[in-house]
């Protein structure tokens, strides 16, 4: 499912499955800039991502257990008094409330939502989800032998997996998305490659967006270093920018800042923000949580070190 942009671009997509259509309400269609999660893919008939014309996304939570639950998390840092709590806010979409869209004569309930892609005109988007356990304490021997091989070489080595990318390479202008599949045979390697494809390191690394990103993720490292009120699992940070302001500074000859987060309108569009919230647990034991924590770190670790790590073994 495509951007009407990219009609006269050189598509890179090999995971690209066949999709499901609906007729949908007045004001929403597909979302184009979903990279992961649930699709509207005829092989496995779920529902994907929305956008509304108003500018907002939907989230469909058609599940009875996890529907609610995040629905609830939302709801929750709206109505808290907890500082702590209230500071989350900052680090997670806007969230709009809830509304009921009808598909296919069903009546499925989302969450409405900021979309953090808003107004890009070339958008890159990377979903990396955090954690070696992408599974909840609870879950049967089954479910658990299936996620454990999920993504397992990328997340042996870094702590996070990536189900899902896209970016507009700005050297040659073609558009590359890569799903699941490719994550899941994803190499230690190859995820460093990800990442560094993905911010248009090759057109010359954009110290000032690799800052920026640093400094996002250190915010949310000092928040999750603090809180003891729930366990993460199955979460993802979202990462989204505007390679058309890459390709603005690229023409002008000029880098995008100098190792510092410099705060001008093009930063601003950098966006890193904690999603999917569908396995976020209530912390009863009160206790750190190591699994979201280290793979947080090893992220903020990757993104530090990335021009080595990348020159390694290229
Ligand atoms: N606020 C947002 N703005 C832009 N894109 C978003 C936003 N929220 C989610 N997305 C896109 O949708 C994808 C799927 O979102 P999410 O991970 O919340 O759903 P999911 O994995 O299908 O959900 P669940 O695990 O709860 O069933 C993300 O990878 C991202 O591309
Ligand atoms: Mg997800």
């Amino acid at each position: 499912m495509f951007d009407k942009n990219l009609a006269n671009m050189n598509v890179i997509d090999e995971d690209s499955m066949d999709s499901i259509s609906y007729i949908f309400p007045d004001n929403v269609t597909p979302f184009v800039n979903q990279v992961a999660g649930h699709e509207f893919t005829k092989a496995k008939p779920t529902i994907g991502m929305m956008k509304h014309s108003d500018g907002y996304v939907l989230k469909p939570v058609p599940h009875p257990v996890y529907g609610p639950r995040e629905i609830n998390f939302y709801k929750t840092l709206e109505t808290t008094c907890d500082p702590l709590l209230k500071d989350l806010k900052q680090y997670i979409p806007q969230y709009l409330g809830t509304t009921s869209i009808e598909l296919d004569n069903k009546d499925v309930r989302c969450i409405c939502m900021e979309d953090i892609t808003k107004d890009f005109k070339l958008p890159c988007v990377m979903d990396v989800k955090i954690g070696v356990q992408t599974w909840e304490p609870n879950a049967t021997e089954e479910k658990i032998k299936v996620e454990r091989v999920k993504y397992a070489a990328c997340k042996k080595r870094w702590g996070f997996s990536i189900p899902g990318f896209q970016y507009y390479n700005v050297r040659d202008g073609s558009f590359i998305r890569r799903g699941k599949d490719f994550g899941k045979r994803m190499s230690a390697q190859e995820a460093i490659q990800a990442l560094y494809s993905f911010i248009n390191a090759e057109a010359g690394i954009k110290y000032g967006l690799v800052a920026s990103i640093l400094e996002q993720l250190r915010k949310i490292h000092s928040w999750f270093r603090h809180q003891r009120h729930f366990l993460f699992f199955s979460s993802s940070i979202l990462f989204a920018y505007d390679a058309e302001n890459v390709k603005i500074l690229i023409n002008e000859g000029e880098s995008w800042g100098n190792g510092e987060a410099v705060h001008n309108e093009q930063d601003s569009k950098i966006n890193v923000c904690m999603i999917d919230f569908a396995h976020v647990l209530p912390n009863l034991e009160h206790k750190v949580d190591v699994n979201y924590l280290t793979s947080l770190e090893k992220l903020i670790h990757v993104f530090e070190n990335l021009s080595d790590l990348y020159a390694l073994n290229s």
